[in-house]
């Protein structure tokens, strides 16, 4: 997969939001909603340098380069988000716990360690963008989600890529070891969601139980390519990258 051509062409295809048509939330799912954004628009606003210094380390031009594009996309999701909180005449976080708790945990490791991390995050993010995808009837909400999904469909098919290459280079008695730890920081990053979305999941009626399944069903998709031995299939992503006009 030509990830490089993947971004640049996904960056020509985005959906167009209708922002002139305005925000309509229903009054209940408002702040619930507002303090999310802002949690996710800060938390994809990041330059990633760490990242992006790892990747040049490699000494893989083009897995670089896609890093970088990547970033720009995470970028492009909190500059919507931004949008929308605009709209909504809510303010934009100036930082947030779990944005530096994130970035932390990331820092402290080298760059395998730090795309199983973000992988956790986009697994989650990804479920998380659909479920408030599905509890909101709103134009130009609902086109920034689904821009969202599709692209952190993709993401999760990247970092998977990169982790899927890491792990065969790994001595065999390392990924067990590797497995718990991506368990534990999966089932982190689900937690941490829930926890501190959970005024949302509520204004829309979604128990963590469902939410759960989602996440899960995504996190067996990863696991089953990660951990496999086979040339095992792809995760969902791979519609979102066709879609996209890549070649899997
Ligand atoms: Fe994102
Ligand atoms: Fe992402």
């Amino acid at each position: 997969m030509n990830w490089v051509h993947y971004f640049e062409r996904n960056r020509e295809t985005r959906r167009t939001i209708p922002w002139e048509r305005g925000i309509t939330v229903e009054p209940h799912v408002r702040g619930p909603l507002v303090r999310s954004l802002q949690r996710f628009q800060i938390g994809e606003s990041g330059e990633g340098r760490h990242m992006k210094r790892g990747a040049a380390k490699t000494g893989n031009a083009e897995y670089a380069r896609a890093v970088h594009l990547f970033i720009e996309e995470e970028q492009y999701h909190s500059a919507i988000m931004g949008q929308a909180l605009d709209l909504l005449g809510a303010p934009r976080l100036k930082g947030h716990w779990s944005d530096i708790l994130f970035i932390g945990l990331r820092r402290m490791m080298g760059l395998t360690c730090e795309v199983l991390v973000l992988l956790a995050a986009e697994v989650v993010g990804r479920n998380f963008f659909r479920t408030v995808h599905r509890g909101v009837d709103d134009d130009a909400l609902r086109t920034m989600f689904a821009q969202m999904i599709a692209d952190e469909e993709a993401h999760v098919a990247f970092q998977t890529d990169q982790l899927r290459a890491a792990m065969a280079a790994m001595p065999a008695p390392a990924r067990p070891f590797m497995r718990l730890a991506w368990w534990a920081v999966y089932n982190g990053a689900f937690f941490v969601v829930v926890w501190d979305h959970r005024h949302l999941f509520r204004a829309l009626l979604v128990s963590p139980t469902e939410f759960m399944s989602d996440c899960d069903g995504t996190y067996d998709e990863v696991c089953s390519v990660l951990f496999s031995r086979r040339d095992a299939v792809r995760p969902a992503a791979a519609g979102a990258v066709r879609r996209a006009g890549g070649a899997l």
